[in-house]
């Protein structure tokens, strides 16, 4: 089966079996099919959150779970479900539309419902744990659903237990342990939202809070907020439709306070951020720029121009780059970064 139409970055690896995914009981059959047992999984959502540097050998779930409700209003909250087949996007302006806002600065984010928990989207000050109420998934070994709470998801910058594999082959008939991780055990069929009724605008971002002067409002509502964001992303990042790429190809780097320090003094303009936890945020895309990366291309993979911190497929559909070239693409910009900087750039999106 061709994957190049169902990952973002356009690459044109095959899947040996692909299986499209559409209720909780069709994973529940699965599991119950001979021909099926034990064989590897891997769980594809939108695919904008992958590099296939070969072909996917283990059985690839394609998830098409539809679904959009309101689970429970309480006098608090919406509490809405959304399976994991819906497009991130479309649940979000679905939201909107309802009148519940809360998810208005993770709009076109692209990808799918059930792959915005495994890496915690987060975008212009809101990640997904801020308005996650709780997931149900199918336990891969035994076919049963579960519940997670956010404590249990284990939630931190683009992390979570779904991003961890587990540190031993599971037991025998044995089920989910707590602690665990849950890569390639388990797969998300839904998604609830916390959606608060005491809503107030999230406007820490910059460039989110230059749109609410340019517009001269005082308190935008979710919608106008939904727009903004909309209009940052399409101004700097590539559409998948138009030129494949994974969005942000590296993690924001952590540093102490004292590398900091050192980094300013001989680069005074370095882009950073002070934590909560007392560490410092760096912009990787600014680190890269810094570097002299934004623009370049090395065979058909390509820094964006417009934000170095994408990588972008320069190749046709006819003739598209490989996982193989953006995987080195990436470690000569890791390299440069670690000469010029000491710093250690970690790729985001999974490695396949
Ligand atoms: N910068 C440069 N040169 C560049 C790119 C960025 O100097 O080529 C500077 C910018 O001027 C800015 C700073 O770096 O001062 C940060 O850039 P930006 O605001 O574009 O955000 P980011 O830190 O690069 C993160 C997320 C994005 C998210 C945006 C907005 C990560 C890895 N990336 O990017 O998420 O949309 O913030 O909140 O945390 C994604 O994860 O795929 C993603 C797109």
């Amino acid at each position: 089966v061709p994957l190049q139409t169902y990952n973002t970055f356009g690459i044109a690896a095959r899947a040996h079996t692909l299986v499209r995914v559409r209720s909780a009981k069709d994973v529940h059959d699965l599991l119950g099919d001979h021909r099926l047992e034990r064989q590897p999984v891997f769980v594809l959502g939108g695919g904008s959150n992958i590099v296939l540097t070969g072909d996917v050998k283990p059985l690839v779930l394609k998830m098409e779970i539809k679904g959009l409700r309101l689970l429970e209003e309480t006098d608090k909250a919406w509490i809405v479900e959304a399976g994991a087949g819906e497009v991130w996007h479309e649940a979000v302006a679905w939201t909107l539309a309802q009148g519940y806002p809360g998810l208005e600065n993770l709009a076109l984010i692209p990808g799918t419902v059930g792959a915005a928990p495994v890496q915690n989207i987060g975008a212009y000050g809101v990640e997904l744990q801020d308005r996650f109420h709780s997931l149900v998934a199918i336990d891969l070994a035994t076919g049963r659903p579960f519940t997670l709470d956010a404590a249990q998801c284990a939630f931190g910058y683009r992390d979570s237990v779904f991003k961890h594999a587990a540190p031993q082959a599971p037991h025998e008939g044995g089920g989910l342990h707590r602690g665990m991780g849950l890569a390639g055990r388990a797969v998300i069929t839904h998604v609830r939202f916390l959606l608060r009724k005491d809503w107030a605008p999230e406007l820490g971002y910059l460039d989110l809070e230059r749109k609410r002067q340019e517009a001269g409002v005082e308190r935008p509502t979710a919608q106008q907020i939904f727009d903004w964001v909309c209009e940052i992303r399409r101004a700097k990042l590539p559409d998948p439709a138009v030129i494949g790429n994974a969005g942000s190809f590296f993690k924001n780097p952590t540093v102490t306070p004292e590398q900091c320090q050192d980094i300013i003094a001989r680069d005074p303009k370095i882009v950073h951020y002070p934590m909560p936890d007392g560490t410092i945020k760096l912009a990787a895309g600014w680190l890269i720029d810094a570097c002299g990366w934004k623009g370049k291309t090395v065979g058909k993979a390509g820094v964006y121009d417009k934000q170095a911190l994408v990588l972008v497929n320069r190749g046709t559909p006819d003739d598209s780059v490989t996982g193989g070239e953006v995987m080195t693409l990436a470690r000569a910009i890791q390299t440069s970064v670690y000469e010029r900087f000491g710093i250690r750039l970690e790729p985001e999106p999974v490695v396949v």
